[in-house]
């Protein structure tokens, strides 16, 4: 099914594909579910892979104001149920998606069996980083998406991907401008606004493979290691070659590994 799904306030656009556990795929900023587009129909095989465009994104509503990483959190606890899907899932989200993971754990724990964080932080923003994301944020309500293209993408893809796929980087670049400005301001806002997760890692018990692209500038790899070393149940996977956007940029090699965290599991 590819359609929009009522939630709450807001109408979410949503890819549900396949049968099996439920993999819910949560995107990063200011991107749309199409960034899964190398793991959807390759997971949705053996799993029920479902992959929304968070409010503000892609083909969902726009929201106004701020969007916090907790509303991000409910909506998604909501769209499952608005799916029938009560079996706990496996969340897996990249970056602003991994921002809401610590939220969908804390606000709806018994819904998580386990958890893929994808080039993400725990971390909240200093002071300056918050200054920066309300000055973005003001910029792109007054002019449009295009300050966002500049921020962006210079950040979020590995040298490999730069120099051999351009199409990739082209095709993200679409996404971003077709982005609503609106959508992408009160997500800016609402990480601006993201508590500090780091204190939670020690008592989230759930098993979790954590994926860092070894070029990530945005996560870097001794940030990322250093989650997981905190969580109770990790394992750790550096994926040679690419960026920020490890999942977009290799997806055979992160498929792989999902792959191999879910069977692993299964079996234990
Ligand atoms: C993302 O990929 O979701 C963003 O880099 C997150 C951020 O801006 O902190």
């Amino acid at each position: 099914m590819t359609g929009h799904v009522a939630v709450g306030n807001a109408r979410l656009h949503v890819v549900d594909q396949g049968t099996g556990h439920p993999l819910l795929l949560v995107h990063g900023f200011p991107l749309d579910h199409t960034m899964w587009r190398g793991q959807m129909d390759d997971l949705s095989r053996d799993y029920r892979v479902v992959a929304p465009d968070l409010r503000g994104f892609g083909r969902s509503d726009v929201s106004c104001g701020t969007v916090t990483m907790e509303c991000f959190a409910d909506d998604l606890a909501a769209l499952l149920d608005a799916l029938r899907i009560d079996e706990p899932v496996t969340y897996c989200g990249l970056s602003m998606g991994g921002y809401i993971a610590w939220q969908f754990w804390r606000r709806h724990g018994q819904r998580l069996s386990r958890l893929i964080l994808c080039d993400t932080r725990a971390v909240a923003d200093p002071p300056e980083a918050v200054q920066a994301r309300q000055d973005l944020a003001q910029r792109i309500r007054a002019e449009g998406v295009e300050p966002l293209v500049e921020a962006m993408i210079p950040k979020l893809f590995g040298q490999r991907t730069r120099e051999q796929h351009p199409a990739v980087i082209d095709a993200t670049k679409a996404v971003i401008r077709a982005t609503s400005p609106e959508g992408a301001a009160a997500a800016l806002l609402g990480m601006a606004r993201r508590v500090d997760a780091t204190a939670w890692l020690p008592d989230l018990h759930v098993p979790t493979l954590v994926v860092c692209g070894e070029d990530d500038v945005i996560s870097t790899v001794a940030e990322m290691r250093q989650i997981a070393t905190a969580l109770p149940q990790a394992q750790w996977s550096l994926v040679p070659a690419c960026g920020h956007m490890a999942p977009l940029e290799d997806a055979p090699q992160v498929n792989q590994l999902i792959r191999a965290f879910l069977a692993g599991c299964a079996a234990a």
